[in-house]
């Protein structure tokens, strides 16, 4: 079985995850996951002044998906609204230098969490934001077929 290299960024952000954690009085939460991979991520913001005040993270996910939304949350806290839900899990890739490609769409997971999340904010303001809604499981193919997904282990 192949051994998949890491960068030593993301080896860093998966040793040491930044913005880890709950937030009791979070403006917006968004839960995405997998049941296929097993994967889950909690996503938990605080707005203020139409910005990502603060930012927190749990997720029972892979080396990947760590290292990918601790780099997520380090680019989007103190962002607006409106920067946040355009940033592309390539931003995230670019951040931690690389990522195998068998493992990008761990950083998907993290950027569709961050839009859950936002979702969820602007729900909880009347506003409707079917573009930021998260899909339903069965459309989502993230992950497809898990082995062929999730690759080699770590
Ligand atoms: S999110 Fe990393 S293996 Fe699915």
């Amino acid at each position: 079985m192949a051994r998949l290299e890491y960068s030593k960024v993301v080896l860093e952000h998966f040793k040491n995850p930044r913005n880890v954690g709950e937030m009791d009085d979070a403006d917006g939460v968004g839960t995405v996951g997998n049941p296929v991979c097993g994967d889950m991520m909690e996503l938990s913001i605080k707005v203020a002044d139409n910005k990502i005040e603060d930012i927190k993270f749990r997720t029972f996910g892979c080396a990947s998906a760590i290292a990918t939304t601790s780099m997520l949350t380090e680019i989007v806290k103190g962002m607006s609204l409106e920067d946040a839900e355009n940033v592309k899990w390539a931003d995230v890739v670019k951040g931690l230098e690389s990522l195998p490609p068998v493992k990008v769409h761990c950083s998907l997971l993290a950027v569709d969490a961050l839009k859950a999340a936002l979702y969820e904010f602007y729900k909880s303001k009347g506003i409707e934001r079917e573009d930021l809604k998260p899909k339903e499981e069965e459309e989502d193919d993230h992950h497809g077929d898990s082995e062929k997904a999730c690759g080699p282990l770590v």
